[in-house]
């Protein structure tokens, strides 16, 4: 497969470039201090750099002070295929000057969507409604399971997000909703964490099989015996980018039908490339009974999909799957687009190729710098996790914060999380680009050790 992503190359000698004398720059400052007087509930992310960006192409950003960045998060994971590709800025375009809403008629461009998305997806995943955001597609897939199943409950892990509305925040750490109660028949388990496992077995490796045995447990001691289906990201995304051990999603997979319990796999994150598949499940040769589809699927505009098995698809008739804005025309030009775009310029190629640059490279940095804990990667998907001491584990926040804020100013667009440097880079990234990327991140965890009193 060649792989065609010249319209992203980037002039390293242009990109990155900050020309104002702080950044965020003044203008940046000034509308940003105006908009946050009316503006409220800004991420963490914009309030430890508030910048203004205004324009991207491909893997770069400008802000309004002319300072030009390099994403290494894809905005928040969502342009997966760079700012403003050419094919999908031109589908949306196109579509919005012919129909833009009609509510969920089929319209030629849906069909196209729908026939080309079940042509990509792996096994029996057929049966499909789209939506506008992610929250509203995992709960329409909850709607689903409990359909097709007649039971009531769910699990979901620690780490795990699934959104913000009332049964997303349930499935997830409610102290960050601060408010709401968990609604009843929703329950957080542990799920397998290489770097920091809860259960081992005697030669320290982590056991798999004693988390399934907990689950049972679980299921006996906590619930009412009504599990309709177990949600999960196939990876953690916003817990730190954290993989599950080869083992776990095949072993799952046999847990769920022994049990008759609906496996839903959230790859909101993780899909359309990502990691170099279609979806992140792929990697483990686990196909879900339900997935939702997110972010990188419109490469930026708002459309998200849930996904069922053949045998669920008369459950998704019986719940009032359709909505206000899913699945119009402009939502899946954006999305036949990127698919589109990725077979053609061999993105999914991309991603594994920049996947054999990062690996080498991440280790590389973890045998420099002492307060680097682990690193991992899959496609363009990383984190590096950052530890007071490579013994303990303790998280060091601190020294995130701060790699996070001097990588920003070096022209690094990126996302904060805490101790673990999350990395989400657009995989039509270039090598070239790639290295300078990861330069930035080196010699900003090389400043911040020295701030702190580490020796490397
Ligand atoms: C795995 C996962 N599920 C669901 C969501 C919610 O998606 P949205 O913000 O589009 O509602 C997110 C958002 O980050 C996510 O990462």
């Amino acid at each position: 497969m060649t792989i065609a992503i010249d319209w992203a190359k980037v002039n390293l000698q242009e990109y990155p470039n900050m020309v104002s004398a702080e950044v965020p720059g003044p203008r940046s400052q000034e509308m940003h201090e105006r908009a946050a007087g009316i503006m409220k509930g800004y991420s963490g992310q914009v309030k430890l750099f508030p910048v203004v960006f205004d324009k991207g192409h491909g893997v770069t950003l400008t802000d309004v002070d002319g300072n030009t960045y390099l994403d290494f998060s894809s905005g928040i994971y969502v342009t997966t295929l760079g700012h403003c590709h050419p094919k999908v800025t031109e589908a949306v375009q196109q579509a919005a000057g012919r129909l833009m809403n009609c509510h969920d008629f089929t319209t030629p461009i849906k069909l196209e969507l729908l026939e080309k998305l079940t042509g990509i997806l792996p096994g029996d995943l057929s049966g499909v409604q789209l939506y506008d955001s992610g929250t509203t597609a995992v709960e329409a897939g909850l709607r689903v399971c409990r359909m097709a199943t007649g039971k009531s409950e769910f699990l979901s892990c620690f780490g795990d997000f699934h959104g913000k509305s009332g049964h997303a925040v349930s499935l997830a750490r409610m102290n960050r909703a601060n408010g709401p109660s968990r609604t009843p028949g929703f329950y957080m388990m542990p799920r397998p964490n290489p770097y920091r496992p809860l259960f081992k077995k005697p030669d320290g490796a982590i056991d798999t099989d004693a988390y399934l045995a907990f689950y049972d447990t679980f299921i006996t001691e906590a619930t009412t015996g009504q599990v309709a289906a177990i949600v999960l990201e196939p990876i953690q995304g916003w817990a730190g980018s954290i993989f599950p051990p080869d083992d776990f999603f095949p072993k799952l997979r046999k847990w769920c039908d022994a049990r008759k319990i609906l496996l839903f796999a959230d790859e909101v994150l993780t899909s359309m490339g990502r990691t170099g598949k279609y979806l992140a499940m792929e990697h483990w040769d686990t196909l879900p009974d339900v997935v939702t589809l997110g972010k990188g699927f419109g490469n930026g505009f708002p459309v998200t999909a849930m996904v069922v098995r053949k045998p669920y698809a008369e459950a998704v008739e019986s719940i009032s799957a359709s909505t206000s804005y899913g699945g119009n025309p402009m939502a899946c030009a954006a999305a036949l687009a990127s698919i589109v775009a990725i077979e053609e310029e061999g993105l999914l190629e991309n991603a594994l190729r920049l996947e054999e640059y990062f690996v080498p490279r991440l280790k590389k940095m973890m045998a420099e710098h002492p307060v680097i804990g682990d690193v991992r990667c899959k496609g363009c998907l990383m984190g590096v996790e950052l530890v007071k001491d490579r013994v303990t584990k303790e998280p060091f926040d601190e020294a995130g914060k701060q790699v996070y804020q001097r990588a920003f100013r070096k022209g690094l667009a990126w996302i904060p999380a805490g101790h673990i440097l999350r990395m989400s880079p657009p995989i039509v990234m270039d090598v070239d680009t790639a290295a300078k990327c990861m330069d930035m991140i080196d010699e900003a965890i090389g400043e911040t050790e020295k701030d702190l009193g580490y020796k490397n």
